[in-house]
């Protein structure tokens, strides 16, 4: 009788650690602020990323499948020299707009995230440099 109710009282702690550690795991889900307008925004270390991790765009647009090739090292120079960014008039460019989320035409099976496209066009505000 008694080993039972350790038992019990050990598999109630064991379940509520399990419950708080699912949690958990959902509260610290990144969450990732729009960008600060002052900000220097870095193609490699915030734009590349957004095309990379998770395969976001990648899983298409790699090397040798659909244009523009968005993998690092070959992204930049795909997006420059397919005419992807307009720099006199950023928010007309196609690399902003074409996977945007309030753009409904096109590219429907794929859209940056609000603050992603945020980034996009910051940067490109910024020059669209290869930083
Ligand atoms: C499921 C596959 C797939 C994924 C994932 C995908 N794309 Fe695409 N993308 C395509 C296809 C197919 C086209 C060409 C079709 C078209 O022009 O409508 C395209 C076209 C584009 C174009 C227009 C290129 C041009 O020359 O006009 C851009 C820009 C683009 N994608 C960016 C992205 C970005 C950024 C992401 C990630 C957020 C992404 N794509 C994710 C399949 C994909």
């Amino acid at each position: 009788m008694k080993t039972n109710r350790i038992f019990l009282v050990f598999m109630l702690l064991l379940s509520t650690a399990l419950i708080s550690s699912c949690r958990y795991d959902i509260l610290v889900e990144p969450v990732v602020p729009p960008p600060n307008p002052s900000d220097t925004i870095s193609f490699a270390k915030t734009i590349d990323p957004i095309f990379n991790d998770n395969s976001n765009c990648v899983a298409c647009h790699n090397t040798g499948g659909q244009v523009p090739d968005l993998t690092t090292g070959h992204a930049f120079n795909s997006i420059m020299s397919l005419g992807l960014v307009n720099i006199s008039d950023p928010v007309s460019s196609t690399i902003y707009w074409f996977p945007n989320p309030d753009n409904s035409e096109n590219h429907t099976w794929k859209k940056y995230t609000g603050i992603q496209a945020q980034f996009v066009l910051q940067w490109i505000k910024q020059g669209a440099l290869n930083n």
